[in-house]
């Protein structure tokens, strides 16, 4: 038994559709209470603020957010007490902002963008000495998944050596926890990160317009460690958005549009690496009614010479039926 919600933070880590001579490993973040990655930085920066001082019992917290890490603070803050007010941008899903305020968060929207919202948490903060979580810069953010997302990553490929870590990229707090601990355990993985086709800051230098949920925020973060990147995959809103749709058609795996991207990166990237003269093993099927636990076939050896691409699912696509996304 947990001794509250937030014990509860971990996921599964599920192979997904992949190329002959490759495997492509998917987090499912969903499974997390918030429905989304964003709970563990939420909880590494009120705990952050919770040991320096910063936030006393009681105390008040504000931030900007395109949703899902104002989701994750809302669910820490009802869990531990505190007062959340949660600027968002007014053009994201509704799904977001009913699910803040089923939280008992204060929801204030703007027009215009991230950085708009930015603005105005930071007024808020100001005006009411309420605490900026700042999770574009604040190193809790990354630490989160340098201590919860890549661990569970390492004891979940039971052992096989990761060959590539493709991630999106919002606030770069995904990317850089996760990637810096993999690479201790896994020293010639390669970094991918994936960026909006049409919003590519990373690739071109130059931000765009995009209308992707999440990742792509047009800026690099202060927060992305932009040294661990090895190379950048662009991809359009309308593919993520086709294999949003077929990996909940053909695989039953609900993802946002940000997993979509990121479906199509890691099996980019596991092309590239695929060695079809190799035969990888299948992991183990379920099978309710057996009456001992399966087992792999296919044996160390080719577990350790088959490609394993090791990507991020960042939320669920019940949080955008109402786009239309999934029709
Ligand atoms: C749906 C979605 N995808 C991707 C990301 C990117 O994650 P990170 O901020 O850790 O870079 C976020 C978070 O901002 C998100 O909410």
């Amino acid at each position: 038994m947990n001794g509250s919600v937030l014990e509860a933070i971990g996921t599964p880590l599920v192979q997904i559709d992949s190329p002959e001579g490759a495997t492509i490993a998917a987090k499912l973040e969903s499974f997390n209470p918030g429905g989304s990655a964003k709970d563990r930085p939420a909880l590494a920066m009120i705990e952050a603020a919770e040991r320096s001082g910063a936030l006393e019992p009681g105390g008040s917290v504000v931030e900007p957010t395109s949703g899902n890490t104002g989701i994750g603070l809302a669910v820490v803050c009802a869990a531990r007490g505190y007062d959340l007010t949660i600027v968002m941008p007014a053009s994201k899903s509704p799904e977001r902002r009913e699910l803040m305020r089923a939280y008992g968060a204060t929801l204030e929207l703007v027009e215009g963008e991230i950085s708009e919202a930015r603005e105005r948490a930071s007024e808020i903060a100001e005006e009411t000495g309420a605490l900026e979580m700042g999770q574009f810069e604040n190193p809790a953010n990354a630490e989160a998944h340098y201590r919860t997302t890549a661990p569970e990553i390492v004891s979940q490929v039971d052992g096989r050596e990761i060959d590539a870590l493709v991630a999106t990229v919002g606030t770069g707090g995904t990317l850089t926890g996760t990637a810096r601990r993999l690479l201790e355990t896994f020293p010639e993985m390669a970094v991918v990160a994936i960026e909006p086709e049409e919003n590519a800051v990373l690739s071109t230098g130059e931000a765009g317009e995009d209308d992707y949920q999440g990742m792509g925020p047009g800026f690099v973060s202060d927060l992305l460690d932009v040294e661990l990147i090895d190379s950048i995959e662009t991809v359009a809103l309308p593919r993520a958005e086709e294999e949003c749709r077929r990996l909940a058609r053909t695989e039953g795996i609900l993802v946002g549009q940000s997993g979509g991207a990121a479906s199509v990166a890691a099996r980019r990237v596991a092309e590239r690496l695929a060695r079809p003269e190799l035969e990888c093993p299948e992991p183990p099927q379920i099978d309710l009614f057996a009456e001992e636990a399966a087992t792999t076939d296919g044996g160390d050896e080719a577990y350790d010479d088959c490609p394993l691409v090791v990507t991020v699912f960042p939320d669920s696509g019940e949080r955008y039926l109402s786009t239309g996304l999934f029709d």
